[in-house]
């Protein structure tokens, strides 16, 4: 069974067309990093305005690459929560319409479940029960995955998601936006233990995180070297940025892979999945597959292109809510 998903919750206009639930047929996702870049984060109203722009020929385009008309589509599926309202409601009642028009059932889809099923697909079996790592922009939670919406929450951020630190740091630190992936691109040239951050592990055996106070300890640092906080960021040496973004996000990666570990051994689980924007950091990455395998533990990441919002995830997931005959009504409401 085809299945057309539609993702526009924060930023990118995603539509796609998958197979099955794992062969991807086609994800096509036009960004707005460029219209939101002047203002230094996603302005939510400009967001709507450009999904509403975008949506139609997104669809389109998917549609086209994967070589299939509405008439093969058997089921239309879109993010209905969690996000930005206004650009929820829009990839919604493109979804509503197109099931309306062409006679197809709806599956609303929850956007945290989704970026774990990235991880789902071009796979023959569903890698489960695992322990997910959720790390986006607004997302940093642990949870116990037993099936494709089963998720026992075990852990979350208790303030900033880990992706906005990734994003504020690189805003402290004079870096382009987007954020998390300058960051990633500078930490590159730069020495990882030049800068000792402590590492918010908070209780001994807490799952759950915090980052503001990483966030601010990168500003403290930053503002210690010199006089004003725009004039002192212009004064770092390129070296010295690098550096900071380098020992940023050690500390970050580590407590990131090391709670994770230990929620899969706190539940006995020998797999990882890890997924959301932040999945896509090279370090990250690096770091999973060394100290999993250390541990004795599978992780399963990614490829890149889904572990930032697309909408492959959205109508992956979607073929298992629909073998189960759980589909919405067309009055589902979008919510933030
Ligand atoms: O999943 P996503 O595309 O949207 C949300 O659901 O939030 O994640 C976006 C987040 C942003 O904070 C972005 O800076 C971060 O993922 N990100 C990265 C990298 N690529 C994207 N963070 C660190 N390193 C990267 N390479
Ligand atoms: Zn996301």
């Amino acid at each position: 069974m085809k299945i057309l998903g539609i993702e526009t919750s924060c930023d990118e206009t995603c539509a796609a067309v998958v197979e099955d639930g794992r062969r991807v047929l086609s994800s096509v996702v036009a960004t707005q990093v460029e219209i939101h870049r002047k203002y230094g984060g996603v302005v939510p109203e400009i967001a709507s305005r450009a999904h509403l722009e975008a949506l139609v020929p997104v669809i389109a385009e998917s549609l086209e690459q994967a070589g299939a008309r509405m008439g093969d589509i058997g089921v239309v599926a879109a993010v209905y929560r969690p996000g930005l309202i206004g650009s929820l409601l829009l990839g919604l009642t493109a979804a509503k319409t197109l099931a309306w028009l062409h006679d197809r059932p709806l599956v609303g889809i929850n956007h945290v479940e989704s970026h774990i099923y990235a991880a789902c697909l071009e796979r023959d079996t569903l890698p489960l029960p695992c322990v997910s790592l959720i790390v986006s922009g607004g997302h940093t939670s642990l949870y116990y995955s037993d099936g494709p919406w089963q998720h026992e929450l075990l852990g979350a951020t208790t303030d900033d998601a880990a992706g906005e630190a990734f994003d504020k740091v690189a805003a402290i630190l004079g870096l382009p936006y987007p954020g998390g992936p300058s960051i990633d691109l500078a930490a590159e040239r730069g020495n990882p233990r030049a800068v000792a951050f402590t590492r918010p592990w908070l209780s001994a055996d807490s799952l759950d995180f915090s980052f503001s106070g990483l966030k601010t300890a990168v500003l403290y640092h930053v503002r210690g070297q010199g006089a004003g906080v725009k004039q002192r960021v212009t004064n770092l040496s390129d070296q010295e940025v690098a550096d900071v973004a380098a020992s940023f996000q050690e500390c970050a990666v580590d407590v990131l892979v090391g709670k994770t570990l230990r929620a899969a051994e706190s539940r006995g689980a020998d797999r990882i999945i890890v997924g959301g924007g932040v999945a896509a950091n090279r370090r990250l990455r690096a770091r999973f597959l060394h100290d999993a395998a250390n541990a004795g533990v599978e992780v399963i990441l990614p490829p890149m292109p889904y572990c930032t919002d697309n909408a492959a995830m959205v109508a992956g997931l979607a073929y298992h809510y629909a073998m189960a005959g759980k589909f919405a009504a067309l009055d589902l409401e979008a919510r933030a």
